[in-house]
């Protein structure tokens, strides 16, 4: 009994090393995509918005970080911008501009 049960954590050891392995491997672009899927509920897959709040798809990676730093200082005002953005590190946030940037 106890045998399998260390088989059995040893078995979801590995697969979770896998997982790691794997994701790291997938390199910086995907990370950015990671990242910005907190951000698809909103803008939309991709970033294309069909509704009311902005697109940002293929705006550039400059304008897209200097956006989300303005939100985080509260230059610019937002409603839920600027809390959403405090989750992120500078280098996240430069990782989710250039996802976003990248996409049509
Ligand atoms: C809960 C919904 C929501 C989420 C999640 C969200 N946003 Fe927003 N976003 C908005 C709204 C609403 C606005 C308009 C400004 C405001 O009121 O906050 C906005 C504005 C923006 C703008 C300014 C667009 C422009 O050109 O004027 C950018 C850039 C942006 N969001 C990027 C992001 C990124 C990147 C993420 C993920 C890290 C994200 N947003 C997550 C709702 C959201």
């Amino acid at each position: 009994m106890r045998n399998s049960t260390r088989l059995l954590k040893l078995i979801a050891l590995f697969a979770a090393s896998l997982m790691l392995a794997a994701a790291g491997q997938a390199g910086e672009l995907s990370r950015g995509a990671i990242l910005a899927a907190s951000c698809e509920g909103c803008h939309g897959t991709g970033g294309r918005s069909p509704g009311a709040i902005p697109a940002i798809a293929g705006k550039s990676a400059e304008y897209l970080q200097e956006t989300l730093e303005s939100f985080r200082s509260g230059e610019r005002p937002s409603t839920v911008m600027g809390r959403h953005v405090t989750g992120y590190s500078e280098d996240e946030i430069r990782q989710i501009a250039e996802y976003f940037s990248k996409q049509k």
